[in-house]
């Protein structure tokens, strides 16, 4: 069935069950999607429409300049006058560029969105747009089209505060906003028909969701119970083969491979470091013995000189304390404590005890450095940092011990976690 799609000939609605079209864009050249995105086939704006016999459901729109597009396709179905409802799951611009004009020709139509994107309703439109009426909605609330009806679901944080499912019952179609999206233009439109995307989907989960498993986790507690025929994303193929299998994925992805790894309840402290000369090196070693003779915590020890990062992020999320060593080299830490501390912004680090050690020669930024970005991480940095001048004394060996044993035990409750005021608890 539908072999010969190519939405990219035409302008039309594409109906995908009864009375639910798809009246989206195509967008095949973009690259970049967010900055930190690289879209290698480009990405599609997917919006829907529900006809019921009481009136017409819009779902999400699409971004600005695609508006010519989604205005076509929708006009080749419905009247602006018979649209009721207007559901915005994400406000992202991507999804709400074309909603000014969709409220100046459908002024009747009820915005409903969820009750964290009404600021973002109006910190997201231009004043010009005009002042919008809205309802908002949460799991349980539901809005009736007559003869069938949209239900919504709360899912907060995936990706943005602001984001909710809805789901129309009769048809079982989820229509699930970013969540189950990928960048991946393929005017075949469905998961049957379109080339392999599964590299875009797993990409976009690790980018876009990732940060947000634990979110994840209660989302797919309210869509697993749903019977689903399909899920309609806003971006990428609408799956409507074998639709529960991406539930499936999002679960497995949600849950660590690691997880279980070390084992009974021990903590994990993992220590990474960099060395010239050896002496942060030496340092490292101590720290990781005097942590090591904790009960209860399993340390792991990673010189980073290899210059990869890519393989520490999952051991990262995973762990319960990390702990950074670097020289101070030209007043600050070296590239690759700052390239394994960049790449962490697709892991939720808060909460996770942090420490930072090194050695130096006169000035010695490094440290402070590093428990500044933790600090950003929202990481506790339960003592301060050990600075070590060039070569460490006996002395000092007996001072990085104290420092590992210190931070493991606070991390099984054998020290107060707050020893020291931490930032990240004022934020
Ligand atoms: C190229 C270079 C630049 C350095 N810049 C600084 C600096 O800005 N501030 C400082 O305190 N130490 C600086 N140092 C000294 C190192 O931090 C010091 O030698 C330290 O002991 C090296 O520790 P490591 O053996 O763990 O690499 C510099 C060393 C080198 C080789
Ligand atoms: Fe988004
Ligand atoms: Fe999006």
């Amino acid at each position: 069935m539908n072999a010969a799609i190519d939405v990219s000939r035409h302008r039309d609605a594409v109906e995908f069950a009864d009375g639910v079209y798809w009246i989206g864009a195509l967008d095949p050249t973009l690259r970049t999607f967010d900055i930190i995105l690289s879209t290698a086939n480009g990405t599609t704006y997917n919006a829907y429409l529900v006809k019921g016999s009481e009136g017409v459901a819009v779902i999400d729109t699409v971004k600005e300049n695609f508006s010519d597009e989604f205005f076509a396709r929708l006009e080749s179905e419905v009247d602006y006058a018979d649209i009721k409802v207007i559901v915005l799951n994400h406000l992202e611009p991507d999804h709400t560029g074309a909603l000014p004009e969709l409220m100046r020709r459908a002024p009747q139509a009820k915005l409903y969105i969820s009750q964290r994107a009404t600021s973002m309703l109006k910190a997201l439109l231009r004043p010009s747009a005009g002042v919008f009426e809205y309802t908002t909605v949460k799991t349980g609330n539901s809005v009736s089209l007559g003869d069938r009806r949209l239900r919504f679901l709360h899912t907060p944080f995936l990706h943005w505060p602001d984001t909710q499912c809805t789901y129309l019952e009769d048809e079982a179609v989820l229509f699930s906003g970013d969540v189950f999206g990928c960048h991946y233009c393929d005017k075949r439109l469905f998961n049957d028909l379109v080339g392999d995307f599964r590299f875009s989907f797993d990409y976009y989960y690790a980018h876009i969701m990732r940060p947000f498993k634990k979110h994840v986790m209660d989302a797919l507690k309210l869509i697993e119970p749903l019977k689903l025929k399909q899920i309609a994303p806003t971006h990428g193929p609408i799956l409507r083969e074998r639709p529960r299998r991406y539930v499936t994925h999002y679960r497995e992805l949600s849950t660590s491979s690691l997880s279980g790894e070390i084992g009974g309840d021990d903590q994990s402290m993992v220590i990474f470091y960099m060395s010239s000369y050896g002496n942060t090196a030496r340092m490292a070693e101590e720290i990781s013995a005097g942590a090591g003779d904790v009960e209860g915590v399993r340390v792991s020890l990673y010189d980073l000189e290899g210059g990869e990062t890519e393989p520490f992020v999952d051991l990262i999320e995973e762990a319960d304390a990390l702990l950074f060593g670097s020289p101070t080299i030209n007043g600050d830490a070296v590239k690759p404590v700052w390239d394994l501390l960049s790449s962490l912004a697709v892991v939720n680090l808060k909460g996770k005890l942090g420490g930072a050690f090194g050695s130096y020669g006169w000035s010695g930024e490094a440290v402070k450095m590093i428990e500044d970005r933790m600090r950003g991480l929202k990481m506790h940095i339960p003592r301060e940092g050990l600075r070590v001048k060039l070569i460490p004394t006996d002395e000092e060996l007996d001072d990085c011990r104290g420092f590992g044993r210190f931070i493991a035990e606070t991390l099984v409750g054998k020290s107060p976690q707050k020893a020291v005021i931490d930032f990240a608890d004022l934020a």
